[in-house]
């Protein structure tokens, strides 16, 4: 045992929606490190007899410790776009998408603004990310080797995109391939950093890119896939009339080989049940983006069929789409979607989206998203009363749940107290 933190703590083993003994807290807990992994998390009381005798415990009184926020689909260069008015998705992208993504041909720029990515997502207490970069090798490497600046477990990609694009951004089919397999070969399991398969969305791409793309996707079986599918309406009819062929907009991806383990599909709002059922059988994942969803128009995700389906669910910023880099927001918006949708998701679902189902959802459980032992100690110190009025909505709590989902509702970054990296606290 090399460090050892008591305060309350919260993680999941399971999904709390089929497994009554999904969740785990402990008020007085202590969670115990050795070196960069978890040893143990537990009850105070019970694990202390463990505690080596000149070891110093930090004491957190009234603060919640967590597993690191995972957020399954994030663009970082949208980050200076963020907020950008437009009606609806495909104006959004020709007159603020495009030309922001132009700048990181410029390395350096690339550099600044990963630089201060990850410093957001950390102060928000998301610890590992699926991250859109550009069609530029460049903003790859930027990301990964700010990532492993600061050694944080990171999933990113080239974006692929050879048609229906501004010049500036386009690739073509082979230099696409080319340039994301090199990429893999430079930083897939280069430490943390993980690399993804990165086709922006089948209306960009021709039919021979998302062939090669599947190609190399079933070249490097282990790592991963991100696209968006089924976002908006006008995409939707925009998709089908590219790839007539195609039984539907998810079906184009298929045909190609893109629906796999470790393959994340954004949005996921205007699926059928074959889709579904799909989704399920090649254990693809939903990266569900309310924040994106809600400012953009582009629909409501429908929980309960997807859930029937038992399709792997986590959720999602979106940014630049979305407007919060916060997963509390995130579980915030998810939850009146659900709502919305005649669905009722308590703050235990919620919490585990964004943890547990999160690494589920990537086929990255038992690395991440969890207090198992042997885990990668990337957790946060949450601070349930950061407002006054979250201290003073706090004296009036009935049950965990209640505690919870205020904290679901109200709380953003002022109620991450710090972060910590593989044992370590991040300090930017
Ligand atoms: N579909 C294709 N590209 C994008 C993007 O950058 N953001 C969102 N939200 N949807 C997309
Ligand atoms: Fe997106």
């Amino acid at each position: 045992i090399t460090d050892a933190f008591r305060a309350s703590i919260l993680y999941f083993t399971d999904d709390p929606a089929c497994n009554p003994d999904a969740m785990h807290w402990h008020s007085d807990g202590l969670l115990l490190l050795s070196g960069e992994k978890i040893a143990a998390a537990g009850d105070y009381h019970l694990l202390k007899t463990q505690l080596p005798p000149e070891l110093t415990v930090s004491h957190w009184p009234g603060k919640i410790l967590c597993p690191g926020f995972i957020d399954t689909h994030v663009h970082y260069p949208q980050t200076d776009m963020i907020a950008s008015p437009a009606p609806g998705l495909l104006p959004w992208l020709e007159t603020y998408t495009f030309p922001t993504e132009r700048r990181f041909q410029d390395s350096e720029h690339a550099h600044e603004v990963a630089d201060f990515f990850l410093d957001e997502l950390l102060r928000n207490g998301t610890t590992t990310a699926m991250v859109y970069c550009t069609v530029h090798p460049e903003s790859v490497d930027a990301l990964f080797i700010q990532s492993e600046q600061r050694n944080l477990r990171m999933v990113a990609g080239k974006v692929m995109m050879d048609r229906h694009c501004p010049d500036f951004l386009r690739d073509t089919a082979e230099t696409g391939a080319h340039e994301s397999e090199a990429l893999i070969r430079k930083w897939h399991g280069r430490g943390r950093q993980l690399y993804a398969i990165t086709p922006r969305f089948a209306p960009t791409s021709s039919e021979r890119q998302l062939v090669l793309t599947g190609e190399l996707a079933s070249q490097y079986p282990d790592t991963f896939i991100q696209t968006h599918v089924a976002e908006n309406k006008d995409e939707c009819h925009w998709a089908r009339s590219l790839f007539p062929k195609a039984r539907s907009y998810l079906d184009i991806y298929d045909q190609c080989g893109l629906m796999r383990p470790r393959a994340m599909y954004a949005h996921c709002i205007w699926l059928d049940e074959t889709d579904r059922r799909r989704m399920a059988e090649t254990q693809s994942a939903i990266a569900l983006c309310p924040t994106s969803n809600l400012f953009l128009g582009s629909g409501l995700f429908h929980f309960e069929p997807a859930i029937a389906a038992k399709i792997p669910l986590s959720i999602a910023t979106d940014i630049g789409g979305g407007t919060s880099f916060s997963m509390l927001q995130t579980m915030n918006e998810t939850y009146k979607i659900a709502r919305m949708g005649g669905h009722y998701l308590p703050a235990a679902s919620m919490f585990y989206l964004a943890t547990l189902g999160a690494a589920r959802a990537m086929q990255l459980e038992n690395t991440i998203g969890s207090f198992t032992p042997g885990n990668e100690a990337d957790f946060i110190v949450i601070d349930p009363q950061a407002t006054p009025l979250l201290a003073r909505r706090s004296q009036h709590l009935n049950s965990l749940e209640e505690q919870l989902f205020v904290l679901a509702m109200l709380g953003d970054d002022r109620c991450v107290e710090a972060t910590y990296i593989c044992g370590k606290k991040y300090i930017s």
